[in-house]
């Protein structure tokens, strides 16, 4: 592999708070280093489509602020193909780009996996979701600022639950992981939080009856975690029949989860990460996902960083429980 002149970078998946400041710390690092940083966009759509043109500083002034990603993203069902990651191999070539920075969530570097094992590009991947469940990094970008926008819907609802004595059963994203869930649960003083990762086989709906907390409280909420199967409307119908003398009402919080102005520490992370993936390069370091773990810049090989099973912390569950009594 020859050096690195040129880096790409991206955004792929669903967007995330911070994801501007990731993009504005990568390219100001990689300028500030002498690389040419090509942006791309609407994630590997564009880069099999060549949307590409070259960033210089002050492409990437003022947005450090703001939610979304002015790169935009797409989910590339193309870019999942071997053909597809071949067009995007040849445009990589034809614009002389020697390295890509991906940002985005579990199925973005699992695509810049599968583009690393297939072809000689050094790969260096964010953390980008709000999802926070990419493993060997402690937080991903766009997480804190979801937690609290999740927490001050929660604060509001809870307004009309104490008024009228309900249990109101809130969805949150998260897709697979219960983190959001769990903790803004915690941040927001819910009576319970019902999450994926539980492993006690339980019935989580029983067990929040069962502490008896219509004893004790006027009113009740409950953070679930978005399913399928088992979301907030689930609970909620279940309620209504199995106990017709509560007063019941479901909040979807869906996509207002994801927007907004980035929290500080979300672009504190991301303004280090992104300086982090240039060092990356400068190191030599591919295919490895740059996160942080207790306070430090850390590169996690992808196979690690997408594998689903990063743990909710056991003491945040047996907080839940004591606090929520
Ligand atoms: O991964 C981020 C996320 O917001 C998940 O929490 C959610 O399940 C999903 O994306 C929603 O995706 P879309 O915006 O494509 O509906």
């Amino acid at each position: 592999m020859s050096r690195i002149k040129t880096i790409g970078i991206l955004t792929s998946g669903g967007d995330s708070p911070g994801m501007n400041a990731a993009i504005r710390a990568v390219t100001r690092a990689a300028i500030a280093n002498g690389f040419r940083v090509m942006a791309i966009y609407r994630g590997y759509e564009g880069l099999i489509n060549d949307e590409i043109r070259e960033f210089r500083t002050e492409d990437v002034s003022g947005i450090i602020g703001r939610g979304g990603t002015i790169l935009r993203t797409a989910r590339s069902k193309e870019f999942m193909t071997p053909e597809g990651r071949k067009k995007a191999y040849e445009v990589m070539c034809k614009r002389e780009i020697d390295a890509l920075v991906v940002i985005g969530g579990n199925g973005s570097l699992t695509g810049a996996r599968l583009f690393a094992q297939e072809y000689d590009v050094p790969c260096i991947g964010l953390p980008g979701t709000i999802d926070n469940d990419l493993n060997g990094t402690d937080l991903t970008i766009g997480y804190d600022t979801t937690l609290n926008t999740i927490m001050e819907c929660v604060d509001k609802i809870r307004d009309t639950a104490t008024s009228h004595e309900r249990i109101f059963f809130v969805e949150v994203m998260g897709r697979d992981a219960g983190f959001l869930a769990q903790n803004s649960a915690i941040a927001a003083g819910a009576e319970a939080a019902i999450i994926p990762e539980d492993s006690t086989g339980a019935d989580q709906l029983e067990q929040f009856i069962g502490r008896g907390i219509r004893k004790s409280k006027s009113s009740s909420i409950v953070i679930v975690s978005e399913s399928p199967k088992c979301g907030a409307m689930y609970y909620a119908e279940r309620v209504k029949k199995e106990y017709p003398e509560f007063d019941v009402r479901v909040s979807i919080l869906g996509h207002l989860q994801r927007g907004g102005s980035p929290s500080a520490g979300d672009r504190i992370l991301a303004s280090r990460l992104g300086v982090g993936a240039v060092q990356a390069l400068i190191d030599g370091q591919r295919n490895v996902m740059v996160g942080i773990r207790n306070d430090e810049i850390v590169y996690v090989p992808f196979s690690s960083a997408v594998k689903s099973d990063k743990a909710i912390k056991q003491d945040l569950i047996d907080a839940m429980n004591i606090l929520s009594t």
